[in-house]
């Protein structure tokens, strides 16, 4: 673990998708076909959600009218390493299991464009960022902890490493978003439980999709209504706050 990358104690870990998963390849993979066929869908999203934080980075960059706190450019500066080391490690593992290039994997996941138009209004201002990004992390970390049978059942060591790494890495950034709502944004904590129920509401409402935009990318069926009310609460009862 490293705090000293931060003046304010955000949390990052050092690892390396490319570096731990280098010696993985389809021969070693010993895990149920069907299983992993069944997946594909799943793997390939997650690979996708995790480069669009290059989308959400850069779209943040080019609202003007945000004003962005040097604490938050740090958070969101590690934020982004750590996600695009993701997509890294996921584009690794979407090759081994899927017999695709790696080129072509990045070629296809970069030609998508992001489409932010449906989520603007959840992107007020860094506070209301700031939650958005925490329930959106919150949820990716116990998401992720749901695929540990899965990857532990694909055979080599190292895909077992590599899915906890990711899932603490989740978690950081969850707990870094939190530590600045907590530090910079307190007065305005009264206004949490309607932002994360308009949240939920969005992402369970009837035809919702996700538009590469990295943010509120729970589309799938491994995202129950019952895992992001989980969320919405877990943050409610962090700040003290009526579900
Ligand atoms: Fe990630
Ligand atoms: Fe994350």
């Amino acid at each position: 673990m490293s705090y000293l990358k931060s003046s304010i104690g955000l949390k990052s870990y050092d690892w390396s998708s490319v570096d731990l998963l280098k010696s993985l390849t389809p021969e070693s993979i010993s895990g149920s076909r069907d299983i992993i066929k069944s997946r594909q869908e799943y793997f390939w999203h997650d690979m996708g959600s995790e480069f669009d934080s290059k989308h959400f980075l850069i779209y943040l960059m080019n609202r003007s009218d945000l004003q962005l706190s040097d604490d938050f450019l740090e958070f969101v500066c590690l934020w982004h390493l750590d996600e695009q080391n993701h997509y890294r490690g996921l584009r690794k593992i979407n090759s081994v299991l899927y017999g695709f290039r790696e080129d072509d994997i990045d070629k296809e996941i970069k030609s998508r464009r992001p489409e932010f138009e449906a989520v603007s209004s959840f992107m007020v201002d860094e506070f209301t960022i700031l939650a958005s990004i925490a329930f959106d992390e919150i949820t990716s970390t116990r998401a992720y902890k749901q695929d540990f049978k899965l990857f532990d059942n694909l055979g080599p060591d190292c895909l077992s490493v590599w899915i906890r790494n990711a899932t603490k890495d989740e978690a950081a950034h969850y707990d870094n978003a939190m530590k600045l709502l907590k530090k910079n944004h307190s007065s305005r904590f009264d206004e949490l439980p309607a932002i994360l129920g308009k949240i939920v509401g969005f992402e369970t409402s009837d035809g919702f999709r996700y538009n590469n935009t990295f943010i509120f990318d729970h589309d799938t069926d491994d995202f129950s209504n019952e895992l992001l009310n989980d969320s919405k609460n877990t943050i409610l009862e962090a700040f003290g706050r009526e579900k």
